[in-house]
C-alpha cells in the first residue's frame, strides 16, 4: 500500500499524539538530583512534578484532559460552576492552549499521586488508571513496600473512588495534615479556591440551589499543600484565589517556591489570581521565588507574564520585595536552589556540540 492509502485519522493520532511522546518521561527518569535540591517538570495547568535526591517521585494535579473540541449546542451546562458564579449560559470557549508534554501511559515509578481539588483540569482518571493498572508501588516510613496513595481533599478522593481507585488507596487530608514519603514531608494547607465554592455536585435542572445557603466546608473541596524537600520548601497553591491568609501561611511555614495560578480573567469572571494578586501572594506567603501557573492552558484566560514583570519592577523598590518572579514554560524543568537566581526559563537549545565533528558543505565561506 502507498503512504496516501494506509494513513488514517487513528494512524495519525497514534504517531502525533501525546505531542511530547515520552521525552519527558526518560528526562524525568534519568534526572539525578543532587543532594540538597529538588527537580520540578511543569505539566501543564498546575500540573506539577517533583523528584528528590532520595528518588522521591510525586505529581501534584497531573491531568491529561482537554476542553472544548466541539462547538455543540453552543450553551454551558446548568450548574457549571462558572454558569453558577456569573449567571452565564453560553458554552465557555476554554480550548486547550498548550501540548501533552508527558505521557501518563508511560509512567515507570511515581510514589505519591496528589490534587488539590476535584475540578476537571486537576484530577486525570487516565493517570489513575494506569497507576492501579500497573500496581505501581513505594514504600512507607518503615521501609514496607505499599501501593502507591493517592492524596487529596475528601472530594478529590470521592472522585478517584467514583473512577475505581480503591478506597484504600485514598488518603483524605484537610489542612494541618502531614504526610511523610521517602525524603519529603506534604502538609496541607487551607485552599483559598472560592470557584470551588460555587461548584455543586450536579449540573442541570435539578442543580443544588446555592442562593441564601452558607458555603459548605473548604477543607472538603480544596487544599494548598507544602511540599518539604531537601531543597526547600514548595508553596502549591492550586486554584486557590488571592486571600490575606496567606500572611499566615509565611508567618507559619518558611516558603522559598510558591506557585500561583494566574490568568486574565473574562469580564464576569473571577476565578484565577492577577499579576497583582500574584505578586501580593509571593510577598505575603514571604517565599523567595514566586512562579505563575495555570495561565498557559485555557484559550480564554491566557495572560502575559510580562505584565507580571512590569508590575514587579514597578513595587519591588518602594515595597523591598524579598522575592523575585520566575517565568517558566509547560514541559520544563527548574531545580531549586540551583536556579534560583534565574528570571526566566529557556527550553534546551541543543547544537552545543557544533563545529566538533567534520561538515559537509561545498565550502566554508557559505557559511
Ligand atoms: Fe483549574
Amino acid at each position: 500500500m502507498s503512504k496516501v492509502e494506509e494513513i488514517t485519522r487513528e494512524s495519525w493520532i497514534m504517531s502525533t499524539f501525546p505531542e511530547w511522546g515520552t521525552w519527558l518521561n526518560e528526562e524525568i527518569e534519568h534526572e539525578t538530583v543532587e543532594p540538597g535540591t529538588v527537580a520540578m517538570w511543569w505539566l501543564g495547568c498546575t500540573g506539577m512534578w517533583f523528584k528528590t535526591p532520595g528518588g522521591c517521585n510525586i505529581t501534584v494535579d497531573l491531568w491529561c484532559g482537554n476542553g472544548k473540541r466541539s462547538h455543540g449546542n453552543g450553551k454551558m451546562a446548568e450548574g457549571h460552576q462558572m454558569a453558577n458564579m456569573c449567571g452565564a449560559r453560553k458554552m465557555q470557549p476554554n480550548l486547550r492552549a498548550v501540548p501533552f508534554v508527558l505521557d501518563p501511559f508511560a509512567v515507570k515509578h511515581v510514589d505519591a499521586v496528589l490534587a488539590t481539588h476535584y475540578h476537571q483540569d486537576h484530577m486525570s482518571p487516565e493517570y489513575a488508571a494506569h497507576v492501579i493498572q500497573s500496581n505501581i508501588t513505594t514504600v512507607d516510613e518503615n521501609g514496607k513496600e505499599i501501593p502507591v496513595p493517592f492524596i487529596g481533599p475528601k472530594k478529590s478522593v470521592e472522585l478517584w473512588q467514583k473512577w475505581g481507585v480503591p478506597a484504600d488507596r485514598c488518603i483524605t487530608v484537610v489542612p494541618g495534615d502531614s504526610i511523610r514519603i521517602k525524603d519529603i514531608e506534604i502538609v496541607a494547607l487551607d485552599s483559598f479556591d472560592r470557584t470551588c465554592l460555587v461548584t455543586t455536585d450536579s449540573t442541570g435542572p435539578d442543580r443544588e440551589e446555592l442562593m441564601g445557603k452558607c458555603p459548605m466546608d473548604m477543607d472538603e473541596k480544596a487544599v494548598n499543600y507544602l511540599i518539604k524537600t531537601p531543597g526547600g520548601n514548595i508553596y502549591h497553591s492550586g486554584d486557590s484565589h488571592y486571600s490575606i491568609y496567606f500572611a499566615k501561611h509565611g508567618k507559619d511555614y518558611d516558603i522559598d517556591v510558591a506557585f500561583g495560578s494566574y490568568g486574565e480573567n473574562p469580564v464576569g469572571m473571577a476565578d484565577k489570581m492577577t499579576s497583582c494578586d500574584i505578586l501580593r501572594m509571593a510577598e505575603a506567603l514571604r517565599c523567595k521565588v514566586v512562579i505563575p501557573i495555570h495561565y498557559d492552558v485555557w484559550t480564554n484566560f491566557m495572560a502575559d507574564v510580562n505584565e507580571i514583570r512590569v508590575l514587579y519592577h514597578m513595587k519591588k523598590d518602594r515595597l523591598a520585595y524579598k522575592f523575585h518572579p520566575f517565568f517558566w514554560e509547560v514541559g520544563g524543568k527548574y531545580v531549586y536552589p540551583r536556579d534560583k537566581d534565574k528570571l526566566a526559563y529557556h527550553h534546551e537549545r541543543g547544537f552545543e556540540d557544533c563545529f566538533e565533528a567534520p561538515q559537509n558543505i561545498p565550502f566554508r565561506s557559505l557559511l
